[in-house]
């Protein structure tokens, strides 16, 4: 099943094409992602209206060089999947009505793909995770834990009561005048710093359940360089170190929580998975290997290429859902706000996907919206290739 997949929903413009295998293994033969920091870098986050803009240039080569990469003519596409939301609506709109375009000239079924299913489905792209896992989903608009039971089967165990744990570093990286994006800023400077230094609180830690909450630890932050400005560079350094370290406890804490949970209610799972932008991180990578070893469950963390904005993982989730029989109608409505646990399911179960006969045809405008993708978030792309 040969899948083309297209992001656009926040700051990068992406194309892949991706091959799943009847057996559920994947080969990606192209995968082509322009990241947008430098239009956004000026004004310190993502700015909608010129991400739209940027989309609109950039999208059709961006489509045409992953077409060459991977050497295939869009006639011998099984589907074509876009981010049919949460994200900035604008971009969205950009990469949906494209991928309807592709599917109309060259009559193949549409895809209407959820970004953050797309993030939680990465690790079976990448190591063929089999269901149920614990999904750890830590980006700029998202920070969840949530338990992956099969496609479009996703219990939310914990989320966060206010910022993104990406957005977060964002914010401290802005405060700490590091510039955009920020969580990759805040860990180089993290690298050189004494994280002893300044004793910030970890907010949420020794609760029951598994939720985070990231307000209170940015605003100690801000008082705590306050109190020393102006700041030397040393004291800067120290502040992300001793910032990173205050995340990094939080999220051990908080996923043993889910975990437990998981268990609690689903039985063992074949992994903890991470996911997202902020999976990127060295320190947080380290801490999610601990918390793996103290609960004797397998630990699949995607490469930083993965984990941030990408179409690969569009494309595998389209082709996930299109070998359960499951695509969508030219109808197929984008998307600012839409929870994972609204995401459509199969008529069968993950084990027998072979008795579907006739393809379901879903059409997500229908679902009722709850959750607002933060439109603030900055979104980066690190680990991308960067095409001019
Ligand atoms: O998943 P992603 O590429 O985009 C979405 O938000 O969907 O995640 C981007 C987020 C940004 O907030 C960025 O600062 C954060 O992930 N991030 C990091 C690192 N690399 C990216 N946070 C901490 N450390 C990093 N190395
Ligand atoms: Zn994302």
């Amino acid at each position: 099943m040969l899948v083309l997949g297209i992001e656009t929903t926040c700051d990068e413009t992406a194309a892949a094409v991706v091959e799943r295998h009847d057996d559920g293994r994947a080969a990606i033969l192209a995968n082509v992602v322009l990241s947008q920091i430098a239009e956004h870098a000026a004004f310190g986050g993502v700015v909608p209206e010129i991400a739209a803009r940027a989309h609109v240039e950039a999208l059709d080569l961006i489509i045409a060089t992953a077409m060459a990469d991977a050497g295939r003519d869009f006639g011998v596409l099984d589907g074509v999947a876009a981010a049919a939301g949460p994200g900035l609506i604008g971009g969205v709109i950009v990469g949906l009505t494209t991928a309807k375009a592709i599917a109309i000239v060259h009559e193949k079924p549409l895809i209407a793909v959820n970004h953050l299913e797309a993030h939680a489905l990465t690790a079976r792209l990448t190591d063929g995770t089999p269901f149920p896992y614990c999904l750890f989903l830590a980006s700029g608009g998202h920070t969840q834990i949530v338990a992956v039971r099969g496609i479009g089967d996703y219990v939310r165990l914990g989320t966060t009561r206010d910022d993104a744990i990406g957005e977060a570093f964002d914010k401290t990286a802005k405060l700490l005048g590091l510039g955009y994006p920020g969580g990759p800023r805040v860990e180089q400077e993290a690298a050189s710093g004494d994280r002893g230094r300044f004793i910030l609180p970890r907010p949420m830690i020794g609760r029951h359940d598994a939720d985070f909450s990231l307000s209170g630890l940015k605003t100690a932050l801000r008082l705590e360089a306050e109190k020393i400005a102006p700041l030397t560079n040393q004291d800067v350094a120290d502040l992300c170190a001793s910032f990173q370290l205050a995340v990094v406890e939080m999220i051990v804490d908080r996923l043993c929580q889910g975990l437990r949970i998981f268990r609690q209610r689903f039985g063992a799972p074949s992994a903890l998975v991470a996911a997202g932008g902020v999976a990127a991180n060295r320190a947080i990578r380290d801490a999610l290997q601990e918390v793996a070893l103290q609960d004797q469950v397998a630990l699949v963390v995607p490469p930083p290429s993965l984990c941030t904005d990408n179409a690969a993982m569009i494309a595998w989730a389209g082709a996930e859902r299109l070998a359960h029989g499951l695509r969508d109608t030219l109808h197929a409505a984008p998307r600012a706000r839409w929870p994972l646990d609204q995401v459509t399911k199969p008529v069968v179960a993950e084990s027998a996907p072979s008795v579907v006969t006739a393809p379901v045809t879903t059409d997500v405008a229908s679902a009722a919206p709850s959750e607002v993708a933060s439109p603030n978030s900055a979104h980066s792309g690190t680990a991308s290739s960067v095409v001019a």
